[in-house]
């Protein structure tokens, strides 16, 4: 295992830390004496328009931090997880997620620890692809012969998130009469709610768990089994003998594993479970055979072009240089704000409402990704590591948390995103309401960035005390990311520019953005605290005094 550079020893970050000391942002003096500043920090990314400019960031800045990624070895280290080195070293697996979007018939093949990667990617793929066709076309049918009108996906973190994100993002494109539901959380009030109007002689089970042993995904399954075989008996179906409730088993689930045996241990035909590879981590397996019930919904046609989206982002980071490399800039315009200018959060703002889980799903793949205090050697980190990512659509955010983006003291980098075609074009009394949301895209960017002086303030006749609170700062960073319409393919871009963002970060702060121990300890604590609940005594007793008491609350209010 070679040992991380450690990034605060290189000269860049020498350079950083001095022009952080001198360091005084001006947006409005540079976008007023740099006419080239709009066009030298806008860069296309396939289908996405990436703009720069409103970061803080100078020509000097971000050629040490173009520096930085040098010296730290983040094309070495892109490299060496592309060709499928062990670069998840706690768990001694390669890291491949960017092989699931490889077209059919790459060059040269890529084999590693000997598995022909791309014949096993591709069999999968085709095999899902011929699934999801017969579900949409009605060859597929339930237990008494109807054909599948939902879809419910059972899994959680990376084998829910990806999914519900895409399903929400792509809606506008389901085009075979099939909805998706997705059952995560092992609250009951889940399962409950998302099977209440469900006709079971319609609807199928996607269990999804690349383990297969998650408390959480399994306890809903068993749910979801009995569900079943209870609504199909009241439905009048024959579900009294072993071998009925597995013939309803086998027409109204299916499964998506790494854990083939474990499937079949559940009572799913593995001739019905798709597979994936240990080398694909949870909140980097949308593209995987977890997307299984998005290419039920919206078609394998689509699915493959999310695919093609994910690819065409690989390939520019595999391809361009580190000064013009979307993804790896932005890595490192994170690292410029969590390590020199102290932010702690990060913002992610669509402007379009179908991207509404896309910063939930961004919480799982940069926070379990980079939430790190150890590097990849086991020593510990020598810089702070992941920020908070969170956000919510605009223009609801607006209405509620911009305040504190626009005048709280802390500053939070923030990243915007639009489209410029909606799904559904709507006019308000012949005025496009679209450009009317995107007009509140571009206010807020251009407010965050510019702010309103006092004297400004005072020229609309504001006086007193009222000019303070009236007077917005400016110089809070954005980056705008525009894109023609939220196709399968530009949904599959901007999801793969996270991920490599993620990976620079990763890579920079030499951690392993791969592994998730620290989510164990919570779950081992779980199973051993279920005893207590249902009131076995040593279990009380082995708690914590707090635990205890919190216990002693539960079973005196449980009814
Ligand atoms: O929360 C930890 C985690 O392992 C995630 O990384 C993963 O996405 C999730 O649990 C679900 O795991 P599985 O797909 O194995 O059920």
């Amino acid at each position: 295992m070679t040992s991380p550079i450690d990034a605060t020893t290189t000269p860049a970050w020498t350079d950083l830390t001095a022009l952080r000391e001198s360091f005084s942002p001006d947006l409005r003096g540079w976008f007023a004496t740099d006419a080239e500043r709009v066009e030298s920090l806008t860069f296309d990314l396939a289908d996405l328009r990436v703009d720069l400019s409103k970061n803080l960031v100078t020509a000097e800045i971000r050629s040490a931090l173009v520096h930085l990624a040098e010296q730290t070895g983040v094309a070495e280290r892109f490299a060496a997880m592309l060709a499928g080195e062990h670069i998840n070293t706690t768990e001694d697996r390669a890291v491949l997620h960017t092989a699931l979007r490889r077209p059919a018939g790459s060059s040269p093949a890529l084999v590693v620890d000997g598995q022909d990667v791309d014949h096993d990617v591709h069999a999968v793929l085709d095999a899902l692809s011929a699934f999801a066709d017969r579900v949409r076309s009605g060859d597929w049918r339930g237990a008494t012969g109807k054909k599948v009108t939902h879809v419910v996906n059972i899994g959680i973190g990376g084998s829910d998130l990806g999914p519900v994100m895409v399903y929400e993002a792509l809606k506008p494109y389901a085009d075979a009469g099939i909805q998706a539901r997705f059952v995560s959380n092992i609250d009951p009030t889940d399962i409950a709610q998302k099977t209440a109007d469900l006709d079971p002689e319609t609807t199928l089970f996607v269990v999804a768990s690349k383990t297969f042993t998650t408390l959480e995904t399994l306890t809903n399954a068993r749910l979801a089994r009995d569900w079943l075989w209870e609504h199909l008996a009241a439905a009048g179906v024959d579900v009294v003998t072993d071998e009925a409730r597995s013939n309803a088993v086998a027409h109204h689930f299916v499964a998506v594993s790494t854990a083939l045996d474990k499937v079949a241990a559940f009572g799913i035909d593995p001739a019905n479970a798709f597979g994936f590879w240990d080398w694909v981590g949870g909140r980097y397996s949308v593209d995987s055979a977890i997307g299984l019930s998005l290419a039920i919904v919206f078609g394998p046609g689509a699915f493959r072009e999310l695919l093609a989206g994910f690819h065409a982002v690989d390939e520019h980071v595999r391809t361009t240089p580190l000064e013009r490399n979307v993804p790896v800039l932005m890595g490192l315009l994170n690292v410029w704000y969590t390590n020199f200018l102290g932010a702690q959060s990060h913002a992610v703002l669509p402007y379009a409402q179908q991207l509404s889980r896309f910063p939930a799903y961004l919480q799982q793949l940069t926070m379990e990704s980079n939430g790190k205090s150890v590097r990849w050697d086991g020593s510990p980190v020598t810089t702070d590591t992941g920020e908070v990512f969170w956000g919510e659509p605009g223009t609801n955010g607006q209405h509620a948390f911009y305040q504190l983006i626009h005048q709280g003291t802390r500053l939070i980098p923030a990243d915007f995103i639009a489209v410029a075609n909606p799904a559904y074009p709507l006019a308000d009394d012949g005025r496009d309401v679209h450009g009317l949301f995107l007009a509140n895209f571009l206010a807020q960017t251009k407010a965050l960035a510019f702010g309103k002086t006092a004297e400004e303030v005072e020229a609309e006749g504001t006086t007193g005390a009222l000019v303070a609170a009236r007077t917005f700062a400016g110089n809070r960073p954005t980056t705008s990311i525009f894109a023609p319409a939220l196709t399968p393919a530009v949904l599959g871009q901007l999801i793969a520019l996270y991920e490599h963002i993620t990976f620079t970060q990763g890579a920079i702060w030499g951690i392993n953005s791969f592994d998730q121990w620290g989510v164990e300890l919570g779950k081992q604590l779980a199973l051993q605290i279920a005893p207590a609940i249902e009131g076995d005594q040593d279990a009380i007793a082995a708690q914590d005094p707090s635990t205890r008491a919190l216990l002693a609350y539960y079973r005196e209010q449980r009814r």
